[in-house]
């Protein structure tokens, strides 16, 4: 075990390249993703919620015009990916924009990246699980099974900046129970192998190709539904709706997210170094793809205009109790953007109800290992967090018996499970977003930073026009963050204020940093979040490993 004298200072706190890639080169995986296999795991952590529920809200903030917002919105996540696989290709070790940051801007910048974390990947879980209960619950009463209304969705919340629910809601009771399922499935230990992802893979996109198969024909005889483009406008950051395409964008960019699970894999690939950056940017491309023409047959097959409050001659807000109590939304064939599970319906409305009861099968089979992906991304932060000392390190407990994370993953899933009872998807979805925003940002700069710091040390994957690209892309996070709706911004910004107390009442003084510990004690060879030595969920199990 190393160690260096105490530095002092927050700021002056960093974790040198070297040390973090000396513990990991120590302690490292067996490498066997290739770029296929990493394109795959991108696609499974990437489609989810946001393509299969979000469109409703896209919809309702910005009609047809949210097909631009899928363009916005991806064109961001790309030029993230593409300042993430510079870093990724030379840091290859888990931990993400959290180690990143650690390495580049010092503690204190990755203790808030960290925090920031914490909204995308736990907040991000809930809003997926919300996301497959409106699925799982479309499908039952597909068949009979009628779930009471008071158990499938929140109670109308009017809390300050948390608003949601719905007029007669309770609890989201299958949200709290696949949170629960998901969370016992971590604490056993079990882990998503590269078969099962790619299986699930092929059924998401087997029912978005069905999607398309049935709505893009449509669209020629219904060009009608693509007028007004655009009834909400651009979007104007000022207000506090975060509506128009912009707001749009805001809002399914949480359909994009997840693709820096390929970065935190590097450990576990070959030749990473390129790898790594195809992987992000295949399967950041083909979402993109897929997502634009499932907009594109949305629109044409059933229609996307936002719907309007005749009290106010305003639109409603996207996801409120009201809109959801409105006689458009509570009578027969209600438009998308009432649907809790826009894309099923949609199919049920247009064509054989059977290939809307597909869809909603496979979003009700698929979702719940993006849970699980988002859950073990947030278990893993927060385990190297604790590590590092700026967490306490009884959360880093280690089972005896499953020798996984079992304290982070059960509070974790506590967590989650309390924000998916009471939350509705899109809030859930931006707060997420918000965190995510920020998360991205640090990277870009981070990874300007160390050009110029360290212009010599060897970069296997450099981001062409580094210092064009990066800007923009700290830009683009920005532009969203901004469009995002008052509540969103308010929540972040009290998030990182609550952050801030934190780490100057602990992590400060506990960071191993701090103490002047630089290596690790030993952890069990298989404990997620362990620097080299946690497989990915999706990565193939090394064989010591299996049985
Ligand atoms: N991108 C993931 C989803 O849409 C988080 O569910």
């Amino acid at each position: 075990m190393a160690s260096i004298a105490p530095r002092q200072g927050g700021r002056g706190r960093i974790k040198s390249l070297d040390e973090i890639l000396a513990t990991a080169q120590k302690k490292s995986l067996k490498r066997s993703l290739g770029a296929f296999q990493l394109t795959l795991l991108g696609i499974g952590a990437v489609i989810g919620t946001g393509i299969f529920v979000l469109t409703a809200t896209a919809a309702q903030k910005a009609g047809p015009g949210m097909m631009v917002s899928f363009i916005v919105a991806g064109t961001v996540c790309a030029l993230a990916a593409l300042c993430y696989s510079e870093l990724a290709s030379m840091v290859p070790v888990a931990g993400s924009a959290y180690t990143y940051s650690y390495a580049v801007m010092g503690e204190m910048v990755a203790w808030l990246v960290g925090w920031a974390l914490i909204l995308e990947y736990a907040l991000g879980a809930s809003a997926v699980a919300v996301g497959w209960s409106g699925f799982m619950s479309g499908l039952l009463d597909s068949v009979g099974v009628h779930i009471p209304h008071a158990l499938k969705v929140g109670p109308p919340i009017q809390w300050g900046f948390l608003q949601g629910g719905e007029v007669g809601g309770l609890i989201n009771l299958p949200a709290v129970l696949v949170v629960a399922f998901v969370t016992t499935l971590l604490v056993i230990g079990t882990k998503e192998s590269a078969t099962f992802n790619a299986v699930l893979v092929v059924i998401k996109i087997t029912a978005l190709t069905l999607f398309l198969i049935i709505t893009l024909p449509m669209i020629s005889g219904h060009a009608a539904n693509f007028e007004p483009f655009a009834p909400r406008g651009w979007g104007n950051p000022l207000s506090s709706s975060g509506t128009g395409i912009l707001g749009a964008a805001a809002s399914i960019f949480f359909a994009y997210v997840g693709f820096d699970a390929v970065s935190t894999a590097a450990e576990e690939t070959k030749n990473p170094q390129r790898n790594v950056p195809i992987g992000l940017i295949a399967s950041l491309l083909i979402c993109t793809v897929f997502y634009l023409l499932v907009a594109g047959g949305v629109v044409g097959a059933y229609g996307a205009q936002p719907l309007m409050d005749p009290a106010t001659g305003l639109a409603f807000k996207e996801g409120s109790p009201e809109l959801y109590a409105s006689a458009a939304c509570q009578a027969a064939h209600a438009p998308t953007v009432c649907s809790k599970e826009a894309l099923a319906h949609i199919l049920r409305e247009v064509s054989n109800p059977l290939f809307g009861n597909l869809v909603g099968l496979a979003a009700a089979i698929a979702l719940p290992s993006v849970v699980l992906l988002m859950m073990f991304g947030q278990t893993r932060v927060f385990f190297v967090m604790a590590r590092d000392g700026l967490l306490p390190e009884r959360l880093s407990a280690v089972h005896p018996r499953f020798r996984t994370p079992y304290v982070v993953t059960i509070v974790t899933g506590f967590f989650v499970a309390i924000a998916a009872a009471f939350l509705p998807v899109g809030t859930l979805a931006d707060y997420s977003n918000a965190g995510t925003l920020f998360a991205f940002a640090a990277v870009s700069l981070g990874v300007m930073i160390l050009r110029k710091r360290d212009p010599g040390r060897a970069r296997p994957f450099r981001t062409p026009a580094l210092f064009v690209l990066a800007p923009l892309s700290i830009a683009g996070c920005l532009l969203l963050f901004v469009n995002l709706n008052m509540e969103s911004k308010l929540l972040f910004l009290s998030w990182t204020l609550i952050g801030l107390i934190f780490y100057f009442l602990y992590g400060y003084r506990h960071s191993n940093l701090a103490r002047g510990i630089v290596d690790v004690p030993e952890l069990a060879p298989d404990a997620p979040g362990s620097i080299g030595v946690a497989p990915m969920p999706g990565a193939p199990v090394p064989p010591d490993d299996r049985g």
